[in-house]
């Protein structure tokens, strides 16, 4: 069996819709993987909640008890490599990782980001799309490598910019392809693991 561990920071609806769609599916028969873990940064996560309710084990290290990024990122290699994931998946996990971090799990760390990338990295990918005037706005997924947002893309999905849109009403827009598009991107790794 393969491992996959998911790292979120909230609430962690495309986590939750990985694994509603690994249960559909039934990854471990068809291809021998589960979700074994889902660790947080943050001890109020509401993920945690769903993640826990559907017998997945749950890990918090609360970033703001280290003293570094390095020790931070140290310790979260330690808990996630309890699983010796074949896949580990950022689902709204809000923490800029180390470059040693991330060269541990080269070829094995992707993300969601809402942006149609290289467009807007980094936050309020929203109202920067807003302010910008684009017409179509949209979400990634993609490899990690040692640059914020900038791995190779795996999957987009498009939407369009509304006139009256504000960032939430955007954002939720974005959200519904984001629940598509990650657990078919994860589909389509895992199938080749
Ligand atoms: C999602 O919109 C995701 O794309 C974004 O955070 C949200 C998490 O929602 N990620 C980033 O901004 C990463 N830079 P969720 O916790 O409900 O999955």
């Amino acid at each position: 069996m393969k491992n996959i561990v998911i790292l979120i920071s909230g609430g962690g609806s495309n986590m939750a819709a990985i694994v509603k769609t690994a249960q559909q599916e039934q990854w471990e028969r068809a291809y021998g993987v589960r979700i074994a873990a889902v660790v947080s940064n943050k001890a109020d996560a509401k993920g945690l909640v769903f993640a826990r309710e559907h017998g997945i084990a749950t890990a918090v290290l609360d970033h703001k008890t280290f003293e570094s990024r390095e020790a931070f990122d140290a310790a979260l290699a330690q808990a996630i490599d309890q699983y010796q994931p074949a896949l580990v998946v950022l689902a709204g996990f809000m923490r800029i990782l180390t470059p040693g971090f991330v060269e541990h799990y080269a070829g094995r760390l992707i993300n969601i980001h809402p942006s149609l990338l290289p467009a807007f990295t980094g936050l309020h990918t929203h109202q920067r799309a807003i302010d910008a005037g684009c017409k179509f706005a949209g979400v990634t997924v993609h490899q990690v490598t040692a640059e914020l947002d900038v791995g190779p893309i795996l999957d987009q999905a498009v939407v369009p910019v509304l006139p009256d849109d504000t960032a939430q009403t955007l954002a939720a827009r974005v959200l519904t392809q984001e629940h598509i598009i990650y657990p078919r991107a994860v589909r389509n790794l895992v199938r080749a693991l």
